[in-house]
């Protein structure tokens, strides 16, 4: 069987942008950068964005084109046996991450159906709050939307690589820079809007802490889809001549802009109409509909941000779902239809109790935390880290020569080539286990 390849260079990029750009940059983003002022901590992300996780990004890329394989095959090819185990993680976190993704993905559907009414059309933020953890307590309705969020991720990976997801990654892409120009220009017309832009922009460095770096570092992971293979997985669909080096910037550039948008959405609106952006989780499902129902046309809009958010995280979960599938075809060679199918009845699955255990099985709790939370931290702060961590010291004291040479010939200067190989053989690796050790 021949392995699948991109269309073009420009379907690669959009797809791996379409990875990245998920919950994390339109959910996680805008609340973290709140809670932790503003400024400083956007010029925190934007630093670790293009050095930490440029070069991560390019090993998992180049080791997956290189060895032409998903993470568990990756690893073996450079590392042998032992290293496999890595590629297994990573493919174990894929499963864990879209189990309660897909969760959170069937929210955000609730949520654009909902704004077709009047439900969220209030500004009272207790009110939303009620109706929000109402929603997600419920015992039924969230596992509907679960089952749509995650029926619509294997309905695209069905159709592989060309045909599934680069085409629709290419349409929603598009689709969703569209749109969030709209929000932006609806959002900095607003009185006031200029506070909100200011609170963004303006770094106040006495405000900086250590815990801001670990989270800023935290947050570069999770938005740009780093350390468990999945950047491995698209790159093991490249053909040879790709320039590695310009695809990270841009998929980076474009996730990074992303997020400057969406700030530029939530951060006006929310100063404007006086609502505290340090709400956290909530910022989203519940400011953002207080912010619409005062909005003229607040109806449209929010079915529009509801829309935005549900395309990216549906770019995101065929990611995810991809690494899982790409591994049992590259193993075992199961035709990828049935294993698609099979794969994501079990994420449903675990999904479903991940969904539950935030209302009926509240009780359950492992090591403190509720299903959900604990898959979430475990992936987030323990299986992530880890890969980081083993593919800089893969790419740095394995592989580097082999890197190097591909490198090389696709155009990459000596002096980043440099730079690389020391972030990937020290500084990457200590650097994350300070995060982990801080985070456990
Ligand atoms: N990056 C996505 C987001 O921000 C989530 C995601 C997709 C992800 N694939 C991943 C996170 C792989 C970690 C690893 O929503």
């Amino acid at each position: 069987m021949t392995r699948a390849v991109w269309g073009s260079r420009q379907g690669f990029i959009l797809s791996a942008a379409g990875s990245a750009i998920g919950l994390g940059s339109i959910w996680k983003f805008p609340y973290v950068t709140a809670q932790n002022g503003g400024g400083v901590f956007l010029v925190l992300f934007l630093a670790m964005a293009f050095t930490f996780g440029f070069f991560i990004m390019i090993s998992e890329m180049v080791v997956g084109q290189i060895s032409q394989k998903s993470p568990v095959g990756a690893y073996r090819y450079f590392g042998g046996k032992v290293w496999s185990i890595v590629g297994f993680i990573g493919v174990l976190c894929g499963f864990l991450i879209l189990s309660f993704y897909s969760v959170v993905g069937g929210w955000t559907i609730f949520y654009i159906v909902n704004s077709f009414d009047s439900t969220f059309l209030t500004s009272n933020v207790a009110e939303l709050k009620q109706v929000f953890d109402g929603f997600i307590m419920n015992p039924i309705t969230p596992l509907l939307y679960h089952g749509v969020f995650m029926a619509m991720t294997v309905g695209i990976v069905l159709f592989g690589i060309q045909k599934g997801i680069e085409r629709i990654s290419k349409l929603l892409m598009v689709m969703l820079f569209l749109l969030i120009l709209v929000l932006v220009a609806r959002s900095l017309t607003l009185p006031g809007a200029f506070d909100g832009v200011y609170h963004f922009f303006m770094p106040d460095f006495s405000k900086l802490t250590a815990g801001m770096i670990l989270e800023a570092m935290g947050l570069v992971f999770f938005s740009l889809s780093l350390g468990m293979g999945c950047m491995m997985t698209y790159g093991s669909y490249l053909p040879d001549e790709n320039n590695l080096a310009n695809s990270a910037s841009w998929v980076i550039g474009l996730t990074v802009m992303i997020c400057i948008l969406v700030g530029l959405v939530i951060f006006p609106a929310t100063f404007s109409l006086g609502f505290n952006p340090t709400e956290g989780t909530g910022l989203t499902f519940i400011v953002m509909p207080a912010i619409f129902s005062q909005l003229g046309g607040g109806q449209f809009f929010s079915i529009l941000f509801f829309f935005l958010l549900f395309v990216a995280a549906l770019t995101s979960s065929v990611s995810l779902l991809e690494v899982v599938v790409s591994f049992f075809i590259d193993e075992f060679h199961l035709p990828r239809i049935r294993i698609s199918i099979i794969s994501s009845f079990v994420m449903l699955i675990l999904g479903i109790a991940a969904s539950l255990s935030l209302g009926i099985w509240k009780e359950h709790t492992f090591f403190g935390k509720n299903i959900f939370g604990l898959l979430d931290y475990m992936t987030s702060n323990i299986m992530m880290p880890l890969g980081g961590i083993m593919v800089s010291l893969l790419v740095g004291w394995i592989a580097w020569a082999a890197v190097k040479t591909r490198l090389v010939n696709s155009g990459m200067p000596v002096f980043k080539l440099s730079v690389m190989k020391v972030f990937c053989r020290y500084v990457a690796p200590l650097l994350i286990l300070v995060i982990m050790l801080q985070n456990l």
